[in-house]
């Protein structure tokens, strides 16, 4: 197939120089800017498909763990040691936040250490919080501690308008009260009550916000709170893992009923975070999409269930090689994947809460199975607005057809390369898989999005033997 002719390439780009994604995270000095929106000053990620991968990569810390750990530590008037941190540029912004309500924090590599003895209840900077969902996690923290908070309402993002209701009404059945006004929300205690109060909560969805800003407040509130219809990801488990090493009290982590009791306070700890299950199963299908035998560690297998199930329906081997060796969450050992591609053929897949399918890893599979034999259904029913990424497949050749919250997918022989746009941070990721399985070169834009979520993920598919390079205008 002859291959497409960038846009880019009719741009005259002065000067063009090759960076590594680390230093491009390094370099943003001012997160709190709005990514640049000129062609010509963005960043572009080249990459030359039929790539053949071979060899192990490293997985690093969970994105999403990592930072509800970080609003976590706020319940501790003492020193936090986090390990396997992922650097990313969501992990610098919630140090920005958490830095602005007086908490010291130092980074050595992958490692934070937080010291929230000090913490102030200060607004939460709004132009960081509108960049960063996750935080507007503070505001279960910083309320159980100081009885007060406010916190700017975080907004929609690419994905879905992203309500706060389910937060909102835990804290408000376990005493605070909570005003929305000006778009900030104001919660703190009111009467002689000095503590939130344990409550029965059920939660009309099993919100992974929702749940970590409940469970987190009942740490230090007065009584039992107990969490109905809770979501149950893993990440919800690492965060009760974390609490409890801090000495909380918690029962039913990683179920749909979760009992905290509360405690006066917690203590001082050392705590190595997850690793990303939604990086090793990108990893997973940039094995099936370019037909490459290629191996993962660290990794906890039950977290990647549902993936690893559809990869098999789809035409792939997912092996453990046995135990990696690494602890996590107190008495989790980790291990190895090695994954074996096949023959691709169509399968439906629908995203649910955990340990239903994850929303994060659709826009990914929507790229393998733009490549399977047959028909494929992909059902989106977590966000509203997750199927951004087709429009850009679309552009590589795929036929999908978007029909409210499904893509329709006749599997085609090869995607050709194409200039494309990044729309989220899963999106993002797809492209590339995308990418490197095309015909020729695809140029990806808008690598704000995969700076946010995805750590060295140029490197480590050099590593494996993959042609790209990321390409910063001089400015
Ligand atoms: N929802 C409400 N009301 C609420 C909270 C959520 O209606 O008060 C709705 C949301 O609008 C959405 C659904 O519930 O339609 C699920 O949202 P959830 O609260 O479970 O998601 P989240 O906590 O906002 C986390 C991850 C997301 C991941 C989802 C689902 C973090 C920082 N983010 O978001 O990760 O997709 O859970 O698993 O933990 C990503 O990493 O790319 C990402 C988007």
């Amino acid at each position: 197939m002859t291959e497409s002719v960038s846009h880019l390439d009719l741009i005259p780009i002065k000067l063009l120089v090759n960076i590594r994604e680390d230093k491009a995270i390094n370099s943003i000095s001012n997160l709190t800017q709005t990514p640049a929106t000129t062609e010509e000053s963005q960043p572009i990620l080249e990459i030359w498909g039929r790539a053949s991968l071979q060899g192990e990569v490293q997985i690093s810390g969970a994105k999403n763990s990592a930072l509800v750990l970080m609003a976590g530590s706020i319940l501790c008037p003492g020193d936090i040691r986090l390990r396997n941190v992922p650097n990313l540029v969501d992990i610098k912004r919630m140090e920005q936040i958490l830095t602005a309500l007086g908490v010291k924090i130092q980074q050595h590599g992958n490692i934070l250490d937080i010291d929230a003895r000090d913490i102030n209840p200060t607004k939460a900077p709004y132009d960081v919080v509108s960049q960063l969902r996750a935080s507007f996690f503070v505001i279960g923290p910083l309320l159980t501690r100081l009885g007060t908070a406010r916190v700017p309402l975080p907004g929609g993002c690419a994905i879905g308008t992203r309500p706060i209701d389910l937060h909102v009404r835990g804290l408000q059945a376990m005493g605070a009260n909570v005003r929305i006004e000006s778009g900030i929300v104001h919660a703190h205690l009111t009467g002689k009550k000095r503590r939130l109060q344990g409550a029965n909560i059920y939660l009309d969805y099993p919100s992974v916000g929702a749940t970590e800003t409940i469970l987190m407040a009942a740490t230090l509130a007065e009584g039992e709170t107990k969490i109905e219809n809770a979501a149950q990801e893993p990440e919800i488990v690492d965060l009760a893992n974390c609490c409890c090493q801090m000495g909380a009290k918690i029962k039913g982590a990683g179920t749909n009923t979760i009992i905290i009791s509360g405690v006066d306070r917690l203590n001082s700890i050392d705590y190595n975070v997850i690793p990303d299950r939604i990086e090793a199963g990108t990893f997973l299908v940039a094995g099936a999409i370019t037909g490459s035998e290629i191996s993962l560690s660290p990794v906890i297998p039950e977290h990647l269930a549902p993936v690893i199930a559809k990869l098999n329906e789809i035409g792939c081997q997912v092996v453990v090689e046995g135990n990696e060796g690494t602890m996590f969450g107190g008495n989790i050992q980790s291990s190895r994947l090695r994954i074996i591609p096949g023959e691709l053929k169509g399968t439906d897949i629908e995203t649910l809460p955990y340990p239903g399918f994850p929303t994060d890893m659709q826009a990914q599979f929507t790229a393998l199975l733009s490549i399977s034999e047959g028909n494929s259904v992909i059902s989106e029913t977590v966000f509203e607005n997750r199927l951004r990424h087709v429009a850009e497949l679309q552009r590589m050749g795929a036929n999908i057809r978007v029909k409210g919250h499904h893509a329709i997918v006749r599997g085609v022989r090869s995607l050709s390369g194409a200039p494309v746009m990044a729309t989220d941070l899963r999106a993002s990721a797809a492209l590339v898989l995308a990418g490197l399985a095309a015909e020729g070169k695809t140029t990806v834009r808008g690598l704000h999005h995969l700076d946010r979520g995805y750590e060295n993920l140029e490197t480590k598919f050099r590593d494996l033997g993959a042609n790209l390079q990321r390409i910063i205008p001089a400015s």
